[in-house]
């Protein structure tokens, strides 16, 4: 099952995401998660892991598993390289051993000093804070995007973390239209406004972190996991479904694709079983009542300010 985006490729409603992916065990669950039926993948390289995707996508197509034109890969531009795009961008096309991208994003809406070809850190200030790159609007890193097109090099770019007022703007000075607005949400973060805001605008909106990072984020941010919600547990009950089935296919049939991360072999198989099934209208408005507006993943633990105040 795909969406057409805005330009006329698809995009797979499922996607595994690599993020906190161990080096060492993505061959395994990329060679796992392409013979369950996987055929989409959200990278970036702020995740470190572009190298070991690259060289198990490689053997994947070595083995015949699957062709490389099967396959919808996602990569990300990091913050200190919005000066710096086109060499970003052919950096992760060297690491993931691709000769052309699915899709291209603008990671975080915010350009940050430029910390050297091919890394990825988040430079802090002495007071702490992350340090910007004045020199850099979201509009010059917006075009060097659609240079990125008309290169050949990807097929779609797309915006991440963006709000409804910077996704405005992008509508506004984009050539290339953003095909993608990744997002964080999940049951417990809905931000209906900004998703009906970029599916009005035909821009698809994929939801990041849609198990709202059950315990991964727990652990790292102190968040609340919506995999625990009672109301969510019933339907889960209700519908012979986990929780985690539940609130994908709650991601689903809200239009939105859904990129769950899982370093377990029986999960990846979980979260992709979620076609078989549908959640009624009135359960649907259910699962709205659930929502608590609550951000699971918040960068500012890292960079000294939030991005999103
Ligand atoms: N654009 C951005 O800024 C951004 C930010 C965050 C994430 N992302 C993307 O979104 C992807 C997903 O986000 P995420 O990994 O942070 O959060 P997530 O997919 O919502 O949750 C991942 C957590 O859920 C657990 N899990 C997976 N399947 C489960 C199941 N069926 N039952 C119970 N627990 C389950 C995983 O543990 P195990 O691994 O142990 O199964 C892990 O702790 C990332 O990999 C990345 O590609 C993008």
């Amino acid at each position: 099952m795909a969406i057409t985006l805005n330009n006329g490729f698809k995009m797979p409603i499922i996607g595994l995401g690599v993020w906190r992916m161990e080096g060492k065990d993505i061959k395994n669950l990329l060679f796992h998660a392409i013979k369950i039926g996987y055929r989409h993948f959200d990278c970036a390289a702020d995740y470190k892991n572009e190298v070991e995707v690259g060289d198990a996508l490689a053997e994947a197509f070595h083995e015949g598993l699957v062709k490389r034109e099967d396959l919808f890969i996602t990569t990300k531009l990091w913050n200190s390289d919005h000066g710096h795009v086109i060499e970003a961008c052919k950096d992760s096309l060297k690491k993931l051993g691709l000769e052309y991208l699915d899709l291209y994003l603008v990671h975080f809406p915010v350009a940050t000093r430029h910390t050297g070809a091919g890394t990825t850190d988040s430079a802090l200030g002495e007071d702490g804070v992350l340090d910007i790159d004045t020199t850099v609007s979201l509009e010059t890193t917006w075009h060097a995007m659609e240079d990125l097109v008309s290169m050949g090099l990807v097929r779609s770019i797309g915006i991440s973390n963006y709000d409804i007022y910077l996704t405005r703007d992008c509508l506004a000075y984009a050539k290339v239209k953003p095909a993608v607005n990744q997002i964080e949400t999940h049951p417990y973060f809905q931000r209906d406004s900004l998703v009906k805001f970029c599916q009005k605008h035909g821009v698809c909106v994929t939801a990041h972190t849609p198990l709202g990072g059950a315990a991964a984020n727990t652990d790292l941010f102190g968040s609340v996991s919506c995999l625990e919600d009672s109301v969510l547990k019933g339907l889960a009950k209700k519908y012979n479904k986990t929780v985690a089935q539940i609130a994908l296919r709650w991601g689903i049939q809200r239009n939105t694709v859904v990129i769950p991360k899982s370093s377990k072999l029986d999960r990846l198989e979980e979260n992709f079983q979620v076609l078989d099934f549908k959640i009624t209208k009135e359960d649907m408005e259910l699962i709205k009542s659930v929502d608590r507006g609550c951000r699971t993943n918040q960068p500012a633990k890292f960079w000294g300010i939030d991005l999103y105040a």
